[in-house]
């Protein structure tokens, strides 16, 4: 193939008067004259002009939105509005065609939930090019961050037999056929016949695995799919995301806390630096969107303002019992306002309650410690119980505005006995959880990790509002189309 060139280069170019071939996909093709042209590399389109008293008639035909195109011809710097370069063609050729009438693209605004339907052709739009890009930083930006602190990245398997988050939330894994289920004579299924012999699901998160791991190497990280069957349909939920969990040996929960700000801002600036035409089309689309809105409802910040304040103001650390003080005295709270009122010390906090304590008291992002040990998982560090007698564990959660919680994680209990003891309180058969418990037994140390939602930092980061949208397929109830 003739080697081609990429838009986003030509457009950055001060080479002009030379031979160029851009290969795309037409996004408009005005006055039989002009080629708007995107291969992806820009959200940017470059303008091809097309000699229409000397081309075919019938292959001008063929330029219709969605086509395929090779386009050869001379760069020059443009005299028209809105670009600054262009190409004169002198040769074109259909790749692939698209029947204009068919292609359900069409060159004006579409809803989000029309290109949620089409989300294999969603790609070829501004908005979700943006997305994707700034996905894409996100996630290079992640590694980067761990590799240049020492971090081993592990990958932790996706089948597992264990319940990470002991939440009964999973996907079984089995090759059974569902007509035919082999059972024991008590009518119980019988597991050793399925293909690991034993009851197996799709993981819901890779911190145990992790455990190990930084029970040698000190310092590790996963960043790998995880699995969920849970029945919420939210903006905030997927049933398959992806989760950036690191785990620490030799660690407190101070020391998870400063490194999950640090993780934050360290990604957060990357893409503020390396997607900033992204971005600020992003910005625009969402100040587009708020338009519609009631004031009351739209964004004190835009989004690069609100980004570039999450990186200079230090995130506000308090308790789960200072937080139920202030959701208690709070304004929603006294008017019945909260679908869920806050009234005992130990309720879990909903949505609504982490939204007003980021969006409403505090107006910037806010991590939560502390919590009660019956409202989380069993593996994390036990606090002596207070002068109360509440009982609470070293956890913390991380809150962002228009978000809720982006991070979970703790301290972890490294004591036996006391991990034992509540493992037996919370029904986790510890027999079958044996390899973790070793970690405890030889060699224990005191360690911490969290788990980073990396599709709720990609909802921050490009300011859309619903997560369908920034996970390119994504899967939820009652749904797993493409
Ligand atoms: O709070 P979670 O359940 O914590 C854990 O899984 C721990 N094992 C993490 C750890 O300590 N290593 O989940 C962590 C984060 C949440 O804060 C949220 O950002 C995201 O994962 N998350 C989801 N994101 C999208 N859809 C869902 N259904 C999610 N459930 C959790
Ligand atoms: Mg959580």
């Amino acid at each position: 193939m003739v080697k081609r060139t990429r838009v986003k280069d030509l457009l950055a170019t001060t080479e002009f008067n030379r031979e160029v071939t851009v290969m795309g996909w037409v996004r408009t093709f005005r006055n039989s004259q002009f080629i708007a042209i995107n291969d992806g590399s820009s959200i940017n389109n470059i303008q091809a002009v097309v000699d229409f008293n000397n081309t075919d008639e019938a292959l001008l035909k063929r330029i219709t939105t969605g086509a395929s195109v090779s386009v050869t011809g001379n760069l020059v710097e443009s005299v028209g509005k809105g670009q600054r370069v262009e190409i004169k063609v002198t040769r074109l050729e259909i790749l692939g065609d698209s029947d204009a009438e068919k292609f359900p693209l069409q060159p004006k605004k579409h809803s989000l939930e029309f290109l949620r339907e089409i989300a294999h052709l969603r790609f070829r739009t501004n908005t979700f090019n943006a997305v994707f890009k700034v996905r894409h930083a996100l996630a290079f930006a992640v590694h980067q961050f761990f590799n240049d602190k020492g971090f081993v990245y592990m990958h932790t398997p996706i089948i597992t037999a264990s319940d990470a988050e002991g939440a009964g939330e999973m996907f079984r894994v089995s090759t059974f056929d569902p007509d035919n289920i082999p059972r024991n004579e008590d009518g119980t299924i019988n597991y050793k016949e399925d293909f690991f012999g034993k009851a197996t699901n799709l993981t819901v998160s890779g911190q145990l695995e992790g455990e190990l791991a930084a029970m040698a190497f000190g310092d590790v990280y996963t960043f790998g799919p995880t699995f969920r069957a849970e029945n919420s349909n939210t903006t905030r939920h997927l049933a398959e995301f992806w989760m950036i969990e690191p785990e620490m040996a030799f660690y407190d929960l101070d020391g998870n806390m400063d490194l999950a700000e640090e993780l934050l801002k360290y990604v957060i600036s990357y893409a503020l630096e390396h997607c900033a035409d992204e971005l600020e089309f992003l910005k625009n689309r969402l100040l587009e969107e708020e338009k519609s809105k009631p004031q009351t409802d739209r964004s004190d910040l835009d989004l690069l303002a609100k980004l570039n304040f999450c990186l200079e103001n230090n995130f506000e650390r308090l308790t789960y019992t200072e937080a139920i003080q202030i959701l208690k005295n709070s304004k929603p709270n006294q008017k019945k306002q909260f679908k869920y009122l806050i009234d005992n010390w130990g309720a879990d906090l909903q949505s609504e309650h982490e939204r007003y304590l980021v969006e409403k008291h505090f107006k910037k992002p806010v991590i939560l410690t502390n919590y009660p040990a019956d409202i989380k998982a069993f593996y994390m560090r036990q606090n002596d119980p207070d002068e109360n007698g509440r009982r609470t564990v070293r956890a913390m959660d991380i809150l962002f505005p228009g978000i809720g919680e982006i991070v979970g994680g703790s301290q972890r209990e490294e004591r036996l006995e006391k991990l034992e003891q509540r493992m037996n309180e919370m029904d986790i058969p510890t027999h079958e959880m044996s390899w973790y418990l070793d970690t405890r037994r030889f060699g224990s140390a005191p360690h911490a990790g969290f788990g980073l939602g990396f599709e709720r930092l990609v909802l921050f980061v490009t300011g859309m509002t619903n997560i369908r949208d920034v996970i390119p397929f994504p899967r939820t109830p009652k749904n797993a189309e493409f």
